[in-house]
């Protein structure tokens, strides 16, 4: 997205407090009670993180059918499609007009003569007889991105201002029966700045060649978006997706970039969430994005995946020339359980990067069936430790190191919660080395290195698994956050479209204080009265995380107040429920208390809830722990 912050300044909205909206949604619930079911979104079909190629990073809005085929050919050419690289998805820059009066949209049929009869449907029957998968993309407002920050961009709609209105406001049923029913597609992005981009008083709207539309996002600042109206907006168009697709194959690729609180609530929308704004080929532009994910292990599952944008392997400082920044770039996304779309213009994409996307191994970290996103057990500045657990018990980690110099990193057992009396076996996955360690290790990573390695070890503990491991089964259903505030763990790169005039990159994204694996919400080391736990779930009080227990008969934990807290008043209950029922409950603790020990049976229970309630405080921002949290016994896969 180009110019965005050249945005004329947004009028400022009637706030609605999430407290307010989210009170009167739940007039006659109570969000804290159980219900005995798991709500992160689960339609579509997207049980591991999507893998393709889209026309945006190596295109933008000049596409034409000859480079969508061109790039679909290479990847069924390259032996790409068969390691799961299906999705070819056409980004911004196809709509050529909405017909008016009856609405219906029209394809650029000079760059997609194909489409001069029958609209898309050609395009994608010949997709799919490829064996691959199409995607599409709109907006969420009467108008798209390229058309907010694309200039002359000639590739632009076409018309009158009604006809120029290609994106979804007003047609969400016409458009996805168009989409899904009549073109076939399996796949839509909708992005966002139709409803961000064209305040009254905007350029493009006093111009006169757009139509005003009360923005209700800011990627600047939470408090001035409208979160309900925009929810309300994916609510419908997951009510049209149903209708229009009744068989379920489809995906929904929400777009609104991190802003309007999305990293906490994108989970219950749709299978993919963006969480910050467009990556570009610079490092730095990878850490922002990269950073956008990196701590919100919890909130991506199967069927529900964080999205930091697509790779941009293929230009810039991830081109050929850089052959240790896009491996980074692809092990970073890969163990984050992010979405692997291509951007390169891939019929001249060289084979030494082709190589890098069809490496098994790591497509094989991105898509284990468990959809734990990596958690981070080292993490500092320049050097961070991620691990992920895996169906078959076994680790992936990455050893990331962010660019300062070269690092000589320590690698423990007890970072990979195995035993640090029994040999741990690592095979790096780019170079297929093995090496046996046995306690801790060394690994060498040279500037803007990531090592990614598959690690076999004995667990520590034997029969079970930490909740921390297996956050793909953790959702937190409320997560006690009720002022959302920008996170400042975000490194903010200056975005490279808009130069360094004005007041900088300021923290932008929300997320400040949601739930942590191995952590508490504001990035400190789990503790209670004095003890300290390496492992457990850090989150506010006031909130409800459902856990699905794949056949485990025990939950086991410490809880208590995060000796974190400036709370020092409140009490905080922690209750136990399986399907529905309360199972155990702790005594009403304060800080500095000693950690309680509850234990529940759970067997045969599908959805375990852990409930925090406090009676009030500290504008509810008050950390607790759930130490040392784990379901024990034999488990199996549901
Ligand atoms: C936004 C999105 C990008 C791309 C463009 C298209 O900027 O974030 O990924 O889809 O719009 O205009």
């Amino acid at each position: 997205m180009q110019d965005q912050r050249t945005l004329t300044r947004l009028p400022r909205l009637a706030l609605i407090p999430l407290l307010l909206a989210t009170a009167m949604s739940h007039a006659a619930t109570d969000p804290l009670a159980p219900t005995a079911h798991w709500s992160a979104y689960t339609a579509g079909r997207a049980s591991t993180p999507p893998m393709g190629w889209s026309s945006w990073n190596a295109f933008g809005t000049n596409i034409d059918e000859a480079k969508i085929l061109g790039s679909a050919q290479r990847l069924v050419d390259s032996g790409l499609a068969a390691k799961g690289y299906r999705y070819v998805n056409i980004d911004d820059g196809w709509a050529q007009r909405r017909v008016i009066p009856d609405g219906r949209l029209e394809v650029r049929t000079d760059q997609f003569p194909s489409a001069a009869k029958g609209g898309f449907r050609p395009l994608t029957d010949k997709l799919h007889a490829m064996g691959l998968k199409a995607g599409i993309y709109s907006d969420l407002g009467r108008n798209t991105c390229s058309q907010a920050y694309g200039g002359d961009d000639p590739n632009l709609p076409k018309g009158s201002v009604l006809e120029r209105e290609v994106g979804l406001y007003g047609h969400i049923d016409q458009d996805i029966k168009l989409f899904f029913s009549d073109w076939n597609f399996d796949f839509i992005k909708v992005d966002g700045c139709g409803v961000r981009a064209y305040g009254a008083d905007s350029p493009k709207v006093r111009s006169g060649q757009f139509r005003a539309l009360t923005p209700v996002l800011d990627l600047e600042s939470v408090t001035r978006s409208n979160i309900p109206a925009v929810q309300a907006e994916f609510d419908q168009i997951n009510a049209a997706l149903k209708r229009n697709k009744p068989d379920g194959d489809f995906l929904l690729s929400l777009c609104v970039w991190g802003s309007g609180d999305v990293r906490a609530w994108g989970k219950n929308f749709g299978n993919l969430s963006r969480t910050s704004d467009d990556i570009r080929p610079y490092w730095t532009r990878l850490l922002s994005n990269y950073d956008s994910v990196a701590r919100r292990e919890l909130y991506g599952h199967p069927g529900s995946w964080n999205d930091p944008d697509m790779l941009f392997i293929g230009a810039g400082e991830f081109d050929a020339n850089h052959l240790v920044e896009a491996r980074s770039h692809f092990a970073l996304w890969a163990i984050l359980n992010a979405p692997l779309m291509t951007g390169a213009d891939l019929t001249k994409t060289p084979q030494a990067l082709i190589d890098i996307f069809g490496n098994a191994d790591i497509i094989a970290v991105n898509q284990d069936p468990a959809g734990n996103q990596a958690v981070l057990a080292y993490d500092a500045d320049d050097l961070q430790i991620l691990v992920k657990q895996l169906a078959s018990g076994d680790k992936a980690i990455a050893v990331f190191n962010r660019g300062f110099g070269p690092i000589d990193a320590d690698l423990t057992a007890e970072q990979l919660k195995f035993r640090k009396d029994a040999p741990v076996t690592l095979t790096d996955l780019w170079s297929k080395e093995q090496s046996t360690f046995t306690n801790e290790t060394k690994v060498r990573v040279a500037p803007r290195e990531t090592k990614i390695f598959r690690v076999h070890g004995t667990r520590a503990l034997a029969q079970g698994v930490y909740l921390s491991e297996q956050p793909g089964s953790v959702n937190p259903a409320v997560d006690g956050v009720t002022t959302p505030q920008a996170d400042p763990t975000v490194f903010r790169s200056s975005n490279g479209w808009t130069g360094s005039k004005g007041p900088g990159e300021r923290p932008m994204y929300a997320g400040w204080g949601g739930a942590r694996a191995d952590s508490t919400p504001f990035n400190q080391v789990l503790q209670i009265g004095g003890k300290q736990f390496t492992t457990g779930i850090g989150i506010l009080a006031n909130s409800r995380l459902e856990v699905r227990n794949h056949g485990y008969g025990r939950l086991s934990t410490q809880v208590g107040v995060d000796d974190s807290a400036h709370d020092r008043t409140h009490a905080v209950t922690f209750m136990v429920y399986g399907d529905g029922k309360l199972l155990a409950k702790s005594k009403a603790l304060r800080w500095g208390q000693a950690a309680q020990a509850l234990t529940a049976d759970v067997t045969g229970v599908k959805v375990v809830e852990l409930v925090a309630r406090s009676t009030g405080g500290d504008n509810g921002m008050l950390p607790v722990t759930w130490g040392e949290a784990a379901l024990l016994g034999t488990g199996k896969s549901d």
